[in-house]
């Protein structure tokens, strides 16, 4: 009999968007729903780069949450700091000793939405604070693209792995590093089989659609994220990261909300909005790989094993039915355009 439920260990998005003010106030609730924790991006405008920033976005998080009815203490926002080139080696160890803020994000200048202040060399401007995030034990989560302009958008990914990623993990090879949101069979290969402390978050788009998607009868903005989804065959390699045994893949739904009108636009912004359905988004993918069993270690053990952190108590139940993705979801004075939006997928959250 095909099965009917799905109990799993209460599950955490390794890598979300929260945004700040209203559009904070109007999807938190989504995340805290479905996750027990979540690593918040720090690329709000001026980005989240010194603990002190980080805390005081950390109470506007708590205040959301509050205001949302989330149950205090049922939801924890995991804090990073946006890595700059002028990011002070102190800053790491105030970081490591606040306990809340758990990395450091590395946007390569322009890479991509409100990267601006991003780094511009790595090695030559960020050694010393490196060095202190290896010390401590600090992960670097990394947006793993090549910024060069002449570079084909289809093979940023790739390049970055020669020109950055390695480089940096010779040099820094105790650096606990995430490459963010993996979008190709290059990094899935790097990821798996490199020697030291490495891991991947894979998002819910790049396991269930490939770049088809975006053109399919004409643009279609809402498939449009960076990384940009590549061809058939990194997708399948994606998915067989994320259902095989490796430890190293694991959650981070990358939803980064832009409202409706700044999606549908003649130069239209970057980002899925997947908090309010990721965990049907994902079990979608799994199901279709006939591996749904392998849900739990991807979304569930392998995030908190690789950060250092407890697994969660508790757990959360998806049932074999019906859930039709909403049209639209409000987001302050606008709304906001769902992944999938519309669309029948085969779990729902209970
Ligand atoms: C993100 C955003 O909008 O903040 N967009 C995206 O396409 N993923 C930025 C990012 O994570 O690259
Ligand atoms: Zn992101």
């Amino acid at each position: 009999m095909t099965q009917q439920t799905l109990i799993i260990t209460r599950p955490d998005d390794w890598h979300v968007h929260l945004r700040d003010d209203e559009a904070m106030q109007a999807i938190v609730g989504h995340t805290a729903r479905q996750f027990a924790r979540a690593v918040i991006m720090p690329n709000l405008k001026p980005p989240v780069t010194t603990v002190a920033l980080a805390q005081a976005y950390c109470a506007r998080i708590e205040r959301a949450l509050m205001a949302s009815g989330v149950v205090k203490g049922s939801f924890t926002p995991l804090m990073t700091l946006y890595l700059t080139d002028k990011t002070d080696p102190d800053e790491i160890i105030r970081a490591h000793e606040a306990g809340n803020i758990v990395a450091l994000k590395l946007y390569p200048a322009g890479a991509t939405t409100n990267s601006d202040a991003g780094v511009t060399d790595l090695l030559g401007k960020c050694s010393k604070v490196l060095e202190a995030m290896q010390r401590v034990g600090m992960p670097l989560l990394v947006h793993g693209e090549v910024t060069d302009p002449e570079v084909d958008v289809f093979d940023r990914e790739a390049l970055f792995i020669d020109r950055v990623m390695i480089p940096l993990r010779k040099a820094f090879p105790e650096l606990k590093v995430v490459f963010e949101h993996i979008t190709t069979k290059d990094g899935v290969d790097y990821v798996r089989d490199a020697a030291g402390p490495i891991a991947a978050t894979i998002t819910a788009q790049h396991l269930l659609y490939n770049r088809n998607e975006i053109f399919k009868g004409g643009v279609r903005p809402h498939f449009y994220c960076l990384p940009i989804l590549k061809r058939e065959l990194h997708r399948v390699a994606l998915v067989e990261a994320a259902t095989s045994d490796s430890p190293r893949f694991f959650l981070g739904s990358d939803s980064a909300p832009h409202a409706k009108g700044l999606k549908e636009n003649a130069c239209g912004c970057a980002g899925c909005y997947t908090a309010v359905h990721a965990l049907e988004l994902y079990a979608t993918a799994f199901e279709r790989a006939q591996k749904i069993e392998k849900l739990e270690a991807f979304a569930s053990f392998r995030g908190p094993d690789f950060y250092g952190l407890p697994r969660n108590t508790g757990t959360v139940t998806l049932k074999r039915e019906a859930y039709t993705v909403p049209l639209e979801v409000a987001y302050g004075s606008e709304t906001l355009v769902p992944l999938a939006a519309g669309e029948t997928l085969p779990w729902a959250m209970v």
